[in-house]
């Protein structure tokens, strides 16, 4: 199966219509690793697929060309999603030289035996003509790997833009403008809180050097190539990469026997009595990692709540905080609250833990014991309320 880009340059990868867990990332519509094909003068592959699609991906190029016309097979990326197949389809390219970056081949050669492949190592802004096509190598390390380049043909105002502008979503359609907007804006903007987000600076030097291109069309390794929505896109990436959060509270809790549930029921009640504050609330256990990653992205504010198992947050809180952890949203205020029995604990690990992510709190750390008294959930509500009054500041 392939879909033609231009005449010459088709789409030759494989749509993973079954996955659900990419590396703890919830893929609810599934994924695509997106392969290109160049036929000119000269031939070259644009990444591969991951290792169990390999045979699907020679099995498309070969519908096209056959396999010792392949001149260059270009690695924008080593990350095994994309450079999986990378041995299988080398050995299968008696004449092909593998084109990277240097910290892609070390990579590479990290992760299977290279030492038979024909490496070209391309230096920023190389280039290779294929004949009517001619690719420029665009360096864009730490988007999201320290490897990782774009690929870019002039001729045609095309960018392979790797993970950059991706989206997880399995489909038979290749283009935006075949598919629904809102889907894959909000595809879009999973994929970037849970990929790309931490490295924002870099996704602003890229989109500063990008801007310099004329890009009529961009073809990313994950999901549809954007041939109509180019602005909405590229306008998104702007704002998250610019990390400005929004007047925004998100809750996140878990609970045992609902006390700490009627708790952020009444953080919320507190946060909505603030008029121009938005809040999405989530019950940890319902769900995902990624979901709640991608709510907490643009807020400015965040009350973890939680019920206290065996002196410490729940496993799946606990979980929570990891990721956010690691993701570094701009959240700069929180709220702790949580219920006990007989011993303490929950609480104080999210106070701590807001220290060490230099939230500050909106409000002292609120507990319970057994159930929420209508004091408690009093202080609920105004813990709610101050934290919101929070979001509308500068
Ligand atoms: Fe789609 Fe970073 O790999």
């Amino acid at each position: 199966m392939h879909t033609e880009l231009f005449p010459g340059i088709d789409w030759v990868g494989f749509v993973d219509w079954n996955i659900r867990d990419f590396h703890s990332y919830n893929t609810e519509r599934g994924a695509t690793y997106n392969s290109y094909l160049i036929r000119d003068q000269k031939t070259a592959l644009i990444d591969t697929v991951k290792k169990a699609a390999a045979d699907t991906l020679l099995k498309n190029v070969q519908q096209l060309t056959d396999l010792d016309k392949i001149d260059y097979l270009i690695c924008n990326h080593a990350e095994q999603d994309h450079a999986g197949a990378m041995a299988q389809v080398v050995s299968m390219l008696p004449n092909a030289e593998v084109v990277c970056t240097a910290k892609c081949r070390e990579i590479l050669s990290g992760y299977t035996d290279t030492s038979s492949w024909k490496f070209r190592i391309v230096a920023n802004g190389e280039t290779i003509s294929l004949g009517e096509n001619t690719l420029t190598f665009i360096h864009t390390p730490m988007v999201h790997w320290p490897d990782s380049m774009f690929t870019y043909v002039g001729e045609k105002k095309l960018l392979f833009s790797m993970d950059g502008f991706g989206q997880h979503i399995a489909s038979s359609e290749r283009f935006d403008d075949e598919l629904p907007l809102d889907v894959l804006m909000e595809e879009a903007k999973i994929y970037y809180a849970n990929i790309v987000y931490p490295y924002g600076a870099q996704v602003t030097r890229v989109l500063q050097a990008a801007a310099g291109l004329e890009i009529k069309m961009i073809a990313p390794s994950h999901g549809v190539i954007w041939r109509k929505n180019l602005g909405a896109i590229l306008e998104a990436y702007q704002r998250w990469a610019a990390k400005t959060a929004e007047k925004k509270v998100v809750i996140f809790y878990d609970t045992m026997w609902e006390s700490t549930e009627y708790m952020a029921k009444a953080v919320y009640e507190g946060v909505l009595s603030v008029p121009g504050v938005s809040c999405e609330m989530h019950h940890v256990r319902k769900s995902t990692l990624t979901e709640i990653s991608t709510a907490a992205m643009d807020a400015k504010c965040c009350a973890l709540g939680s019920a206290t198992l065996n002196t410490l947050p729940t496993p799946t809180m606990a979980a929570v905080m990891n990721y956010l952890q690691g993701l570094r949203f701009p959240i700069r205020h929180g709220l702790a609250f949580g219920s006990f029995g007989w011993g303490k604990g929950a609480v104080e690990e999210i106070s701590a833990w807001f220290e060490k992510m230099q939230w500050a709190p909106a409000a002292e750390g609120i507990r319970c014991k057994w159930r929420p008294t209508p004091e408690v959930l009093a202080l609920c509500e105004e813990g709610g309320r101050q934290l919101a009054l929070k979001a509308l500041e500068d």
